[in-house]
């Protein structure tokens, strides 16, 4: 049975973007209950410019209240020096670096160019010199909401830059849903033929509908490890038009009832992603904690227990 990773979002790419700030005692618990749902990682917050990302400026005390579990990496968004210094300060298990693969993306989000934050990743990893292992996340890899279409050629000259510096994995990004399945089979495939010693993970917005369709095209395609978040939260403040993630418990969902070993706690999962209107004060996207599993049957009505009586 092939084993699936799945590193939950919620608390970065999801709370980033609520209009309202969620009080630091209710990230530190929900982290500490996701922490016992099966997740190979869980990126916990960003060590970010708290002018640019206000939600969550207060990462250093998430990262020093959360309860680690054995088993379970805790990675946080750098991106840049600064980030990366509060990240190794914070002992983050991980850093995951951030640039866009669109020059306009990067611009807006990083208020850098593509070359300028190349280099200032560049110096994250010789500053970081091997202590931690560092993933590279890049944004906007299937098309840009504000120049359209981005070459394949560019996302693997890029993620190839970096395999070069010796990062550990990749993410490859769908910032706002503009991927569709085709486009994936395509990406994934040239991705692991010309990176084949680099750990991979995609990331999906469902942004437009095709984010379960996604990740069964990368998981046919031979990818194993994927960001989701909880109830389908998410996106990036400086990507026009952005939405949530693709929904970790729809996706890990999908992929148990298909005989995939996810190593997740579904029923668990469901539990919080029912509390998670609560605590944003919103309905949230996710589905299958609306509807229940595929397993979660209901009682026929009575008529037809009567109907089945008068049959036999
Ligand atoms: N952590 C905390 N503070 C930081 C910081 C970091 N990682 N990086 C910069 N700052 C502070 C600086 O100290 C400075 O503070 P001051 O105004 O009190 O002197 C201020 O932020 C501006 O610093 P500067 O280096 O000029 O950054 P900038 O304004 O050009 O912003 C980024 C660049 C990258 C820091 C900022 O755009 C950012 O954090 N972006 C993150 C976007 C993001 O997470 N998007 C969603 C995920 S894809
Ligand atoms: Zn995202």
């Amino acid at each position: 049975m092939t084993r699936i990773y799945f590193n939950e979002v919620v608390t970065r790419d999801g709370f980033q973007i609520e209009p309202g700030f969620i009080p630091t005692d209710s990230k530190v618990a929900l982290i500490d209950a996701l922490s016992l749902c099966g997740y190979a990682k869980i990126e916990a917050t960003s060590f970010t410019s708290p002018k640019a990302i206000p939600m969550l400026r207060d990462a250093d005390e998430v990262m020093g209240r959360i309860q680690r579990v054995a088993g379970v990496e805790y990675t946080v968004l750098v991106p840049n020096l600064r980030g990366a210094e509060r990240a190794m300060e914070a002992k983050a298990d991980e850093l995951n670096l951030v640039m866009s693969t669109s020059e306009t993306h990067n611009l807006s989000n990083l208020r850098m160019t593509r070359a300028q934050s190349f280099a200032a990743l560049a110096g994250v990893v010789r500053y970081v010199d091997g202590q931690t292992p560092i993933n590279v996340s890049l944004s906007t890899c299937f098309g840009c909401p504000m120049e359209g279409d981005v070459p394949q050629a560019d996302v693997l000259a890029i993620a190839r830059r970096f395999a070069d510096h010796g990062v550990r994995g990749i993410t490859i990004c769908d910032t706002t849903g503009m991927a569709h399945p085709v486009q994936v089979q395509r990406m994934v495939e040239a991705l692991q033929a010309q990176l084949p010693h680099t750990q991979l993970t995609l990331h999906f917005h469902n942004t437009r509908g095709m984010g379960l369709a996604n990740i069964l095209a990368a998981v046919q395609a031979g990818i194993t490890r994927f960001d989701g978040s909880l109830g389908g939260l998410g996106g990036c403040p400086y990507a026009p038009g952005a939405s949530g993630n693709v929904c970790s418990e729809d996706a890990i969902h999908m992929l148990d009832a298909m005989g995939y070993d996810t190593g997740m706690d579904v029923t668990k999962l469901i539990q919080l992603a029912r509390q998670l209107p609560q605590i944003v004060g919103h309905e949230v996207p996710g589905q299958v904690a609306k509807a229940g599993r595929i397993t979660d049957l209901h009682p026929a009505p009575a008529d037809v227990n009567a109907l089945r009586g008068l049959a036999s």
